[in-house]
């Protein structure tokens, strides 16, 4: 019994710390405002954009191409990155430290500021579709 108790503890400790990109989606969103529905398209504009910030980086399909279901390139420094979109790779968009992490380096390297919660979740609602 006390197992059992112990694994059920556990279990919801890691539930805790992992999530899905839906859970993400939904939580941009909500933090985004009522009546916010993200979007794919919306998304898929915001990471094409050239946001004239900086010249190698202009935009963040600079290192991820505009179809977030093929590997990309780190534009300076020729590094590979796996799929961003979580079709072609699970790991993504399940780990909150890792996706806040990102974004905030990202988004002031390319767009110049913090990305707010709904292009945050616009662009999570397009790497969850890839392209
Ligand atoms: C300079 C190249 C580069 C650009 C430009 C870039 N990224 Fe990234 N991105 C990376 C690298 C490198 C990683 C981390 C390595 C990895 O996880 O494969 C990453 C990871 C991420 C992650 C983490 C996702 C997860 O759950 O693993 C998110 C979110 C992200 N990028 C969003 C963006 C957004 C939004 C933009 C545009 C504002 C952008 N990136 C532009 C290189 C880039």
């Amino acid at each position: 019994m006390k197992k059992v108790l112990m694994l059920i503890a556990l279990g919801l400790a890691q539930n805790a710390l992992a999530e899905t990109p839906a859970q993400f989606v939904t939580q941009y969103s909500a933090e985004a405002g009522a009546g916010f529905v993200a979007d794919a398209a919306r998304g898929k504009a915001f990471a094409s954009r050239n946001w004239g910030v900086s010249e190698k980086l202009a935009s963040c399909t600079a290192c991820h191409t505009d179809n977030l279901r093929n590997p990309g390139r780190h534009a300076v420094t020729g590094k590979a990155i796996q799929p961003l979109s979580p079709a072609a790779n699970p790991e993504r968009f399940t780990d909150p430290a890792k996706v806040e992490k990102w974004f905030k380096r990202n988004c002031k390297e390319v767009v110049g500021r913090a990305c707010s919660a709904a292009e945050k979740a616009d662009f999570i609602q397009f790497a969850k579709e890839g392209k």
